[in-house]
């Protein structure tokens, strides 16, 4: 039964103890590996990553504080791009792009998903090759196409009949040639959240197979002067851990591929099955290998090219969350803690963390677990079931939802949480006029701000009074 709560039916469930997948951990200090860094560890209780302790990070930085792991950021791309090894690994930058990181993404090889103007600014002031950039969006404006067309962007993913106008004209006045994709809809309801779900048909992306609007507006391209196609490209959606939407996809879009050759006579070079692919949060889940979805989506491309009898285009994927998100924690202080009582004689702390839905919108707006760690000490105390919260004028504004911590965290303690590379520094915001958090990387030993911290002379620059 749902008790009536002002931050909504998620929160406040009566008689809640925490879900059923979360354990008792037999030594609250210890760290699930899965969930960190790979050069994350404790060392005397204090949570160091690559021979930097998280006491150090916060006295020098101060918190929250963003911390990535740069040789583990740049080792899952790696991985990725040697996985993939007979693909282009496109990293979606909207997981997180900075300057360094685009850096990173250049280094080890991959190239780069954009979608919007300001990504594609970042990524030319790293000098990111363009030819090595593809450009998505549902909305891209005349200026956004303008500039990639200008300096020379290796794709843009079309995903309306009036980007083909926009295109049309500004190739023509350009005097340029635009290399496009299609985005599509294959029709399939991947099993995630609603919100990051996006190859069902009742959304604001691509074109729908099944009602013909991607085969026409392709029809549309091969016909216009200017547009070089290059191929189809579906995303089905985001922190997927199983194959079968990809596959179900896949068959929809080299039919697609065969009709096109069929009765256009045009053969699509590429194909893109998009990102999406999970990561662990928390104990509950249970992550592929780059090498094993590399295997998976090869071969269902192989197989379903067969049977459709056409040459099997060359594969390409946008790995976001699974490059950036476990490279990353994000540390903060505790600043009060309290216990509440539950219905049922049971109790939950509430422990307070000087950030909060500011840094992390992820739990308020996709109800998304989260785990956490004492960071700055060992504490020989028993866990208990706690709630991590931020310090925004809103009771949604939780961090972790659940987690066993030692029952003394208290004021001043230093708190890590997993996982935080992907979608937390990108989608950070100004609620409250709470200052947006700083980035580090840390790597051999050393610790670089690559993005600061937001000052209160930057909340007040707008301000025209
Ligand atoms: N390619 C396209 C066309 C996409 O739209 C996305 C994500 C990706 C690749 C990368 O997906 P990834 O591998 O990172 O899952 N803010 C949400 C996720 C939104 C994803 C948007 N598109 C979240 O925090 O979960």
């Amino acid at each position: 039964m749902m008790r009536a709560h002002e931050a909504g039916a998620l929160h406040g469930q009566a008689g809640d103890r925490g879900p059923a997948w979360l354990r008792k951990p037999d030594d609250v200090d210890s760290l699930v590996p899965q969930l960190w860094a790979a050069n994350v560890s404790k060392v005397d209780g204090v949570l160091t990553v690559a021979g930097e302790s998280v006491a150090d990070l916060a006295e020098e930085f101060g918190t929250p504080l963003y911390v990535v792991d740069e040789d583990d950021f740049r080792q899952r791309a790696r991985r990725f791009k040697e996985a993939f090894a007979h693909a282009d690994v496109y990293y979606a930058g909207k997981a997180f792009l900075s300057v360094a990181t685009a850096r990173w993404v250049n280094d080890e090889g991959l190239n780069l998903d954009v979608c919007t103007g300001g990504e594609l600014a970042v990524a030319l002031r790293a000098e990111f090759p363009p030819s090595r950039i593809g450009l998505h969006g549902n909305n891209k404006s005349v200026a956004e196409l303008r500039r990639a067309l200008e300096v020379g962007i290796g794709r843009i993913i079309v995903d309306s009949v009036e980007e083909v106008g926009r295109l049309a004209q500004l190739t023509a006045e350009l005097g340029v040639e635009a290399p496009v994709m299609v985005r599509v809809t294959a029709g399939v309801e991947a099993h995630t959240h609603e919100y990051i779900s996006t190859s069902h048909e009742d959304q604001k992306f691509g074109f729908s197979i099944s009602d013909g609007s991607a085969f026409d507006v392709v029809k549309r391209i091969v016909a216009t002067p200017g547009l070089r196609f290059l191929g189809l490209h579906s995303h089905i959606g985001s922190q997927i851990f199983v194959t079968d939407g990809f596959e179900v996809a896949a068959r929809r879009v080299i039919r697609l591929h065969a009709q096109i050759a069929t009765e256009l006579g045009v053969e699509a070079p590429e194909l893109d099955l998009g990102g999406g692919f999970g990561i662990a949060y928390t104990t509950q889940d249970d992550p592929s290998a780059p090498e094993d979805l590399a295997r998976g989506l090869t071969k269902i491309l192989d197989d379903e090219s067969a049977a459709a009898g056409i040459a099997v285009p060359r594969l390409s994927v946008e790995p976001g969350r699974a490059i950036a998100g476990p490279s990353t924690f994000t540390l903060y202080e505790v600043g009060t803690a309290k216990v509440v009582g539950l219905d049922g004689g049971a109790s939950r702390r509430y422990v307070s963390v000087d950030g909060g839905m500011s840094d992390n919108i992820r739990p308020a707006l996709y109800s998304a677990d989260y785990s956490c760690t004492l960071a700055s000490r060992h504490s020989g105390t028993a866990a208990v079931l706690s709630r991590v919260v931020g310090k925004h004028c809103e009771s949604g504004d939780i961090v972790v939802k659940d987690e066993y911590l030692p029952g003394d965290v208290q004021a001043g303690d230093l708190l890590a949480v997993p996982g935080t590379g992907a979608y937390c520094r990108s989608l950070a915001n100004n609620y409250n006029h709470v200052p947006r958090a700083a980035v580090v990387a840390v790597r051999d030993g050393e610790a670089r701000l690559i993005v600061r911290r937001e000052t209160e002379d930057d909340l007040l620059r707008l301000e025209l009074g």
